[in-house]
């Protein structure tokens, strides 16, 4: 059902409108609006806890996490999931948007320093 639901959002965000490209892929930050803004917030600052008691999506742009997590164990979380609160996206993602979604991730840590 997620799957479905995530499919469409994708294929949505595909067609939408994209905002013209800055120096970040904008294929990344279209899947990352799509697929983990919801939790994760659009900046990727992160939010409340999904569920009572739950873990917290911690903030992406804080550069201490970008420092301690390389770029494929960022794809391993996207893929595998994390914990209780992170969902596994097993093969939703092409490996070209993989990489632009951590390139994504990547690019949030600057966002915060602009
Ligand atoms: C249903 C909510 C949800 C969605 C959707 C989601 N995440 Fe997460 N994510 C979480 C939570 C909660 C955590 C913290 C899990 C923990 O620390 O146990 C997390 C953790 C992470 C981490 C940190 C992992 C670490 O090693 O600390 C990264 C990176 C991440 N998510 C990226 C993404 C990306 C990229 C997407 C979209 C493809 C995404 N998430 C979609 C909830 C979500």
């Amino acid at each position: 059902m997620l799957r479905i639901a995530l499919a469409f959002a994708l294929t949505l965000g595909a067609f939408g409108c994209k905002r013209s490209a800055a120096a970040t892929s904008s294929e990344g930050a279209d899947l990352f609006a799509n697929a983990c803004a919801r939790c994760h917030g659009a900046d990727g600052s992160g939010g409340l806890p999904l569920f009572e008691g739950g873990p917290s999506p911690r903030d992406l742009r804080d550069p201490a996490f970008q420092r301690s997590h390389g770029d494929p164990q960022i794809r391993m979380t996207i893929v595998n999931g994390k914990g209780s609160g992170m969902p596994p996206f097993g093969a939703t993602f092409t490996d070209a948007q993989l990489d632009a979604l951590v390139a994504h991730v990547r690019a949030l840590e600057a966002e915060k320093t602009k």
